[in-house]
């Protein structure tokens, strides 16, 4: 019984050098799933100007609209996730992956401007907090996405990440006034 603990380490002996070793860039995955976010985006975008509010169409248009912001959501949680296994990036990955991020700052406008603009409809049919709630994490959430990317960019993409996040979130902070009635 003396070769037991001997064995038990042997996983934790391998299990060493891999926490020690760089991970490697997942940019391409990363710049994949950025597309994944902006076909999201147009999709809510689609499902909210789809959304009238009459009786007869506001549970199926409703729930589109519902459906959309949570593949949004979870859209963005994957891209986190994958950058935050990620090693950092190279300049050219940093660049490439930035531009492609700030490709999504005119899709986020234009659904979030579209939820604006629908706010007395869904106010009508109740459901204007979920909405809200909705409107709270995705903000939240696309935080957390740009944060992660800014921990693996060259400290000279940081800086355009800042800006575009506080572009971001002054977007976000618009349309969850209207929904909050402020
Ligand atoms: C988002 O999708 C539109 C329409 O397919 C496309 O023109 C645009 O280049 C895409 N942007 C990004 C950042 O993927
Ligand atoms: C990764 O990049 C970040 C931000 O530029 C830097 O703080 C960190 O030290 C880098 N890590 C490694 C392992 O190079």
């Amino acid at each position: 019984m003396y070769i037991l603990p001997i064995l038990t380490l042997v996983p934790l002996a391998y299990s060493l050098p891999s926490k020690t070793r760089q991970a490697s860039s997942l940019a391409p995955q990363i710049i994949e799933q950025i597309s994944t976010i902006n076909a999201s985006l147009i999709s809510l975008t689609t499902a909210v100007n789809t959304f009238d509010g009459t009786l007869l169409h506001v549970l199926p248009q409703s729930l589109g609209v519902i459906t959309a912001e949570t593949s949004l959501d979870a859209a963005i949680l994957k891209t986190t996730f994958t950058t935050k296994h990620s090693g950092n990036f190279t300049e050219t990955e940093s660049n490439s992956v930035v531009g492609t991020l700030a490709g999504l700052i005119a899709p986020i406008q234009t659904s979030l401007t579209a939820l604006s603009g629908k706010y007395k409809v869904f106010k009508k049919t109740l459901e204007s907090p979920i909405v809200l709630l909705d409107l709270k994490i995705l903000k939240a959430h696309t935080d957390d996405l740009i944060d992660a990317v800014t921990a693996k960019v060259v400290p000279a993409s940081a800086g355009l990440l800042g800006l575009g996040k506080s572009i971001i979130d002054a977007a976000f902070d618009d349309v969850i006034a209207v929904y909050q009635g402020a």
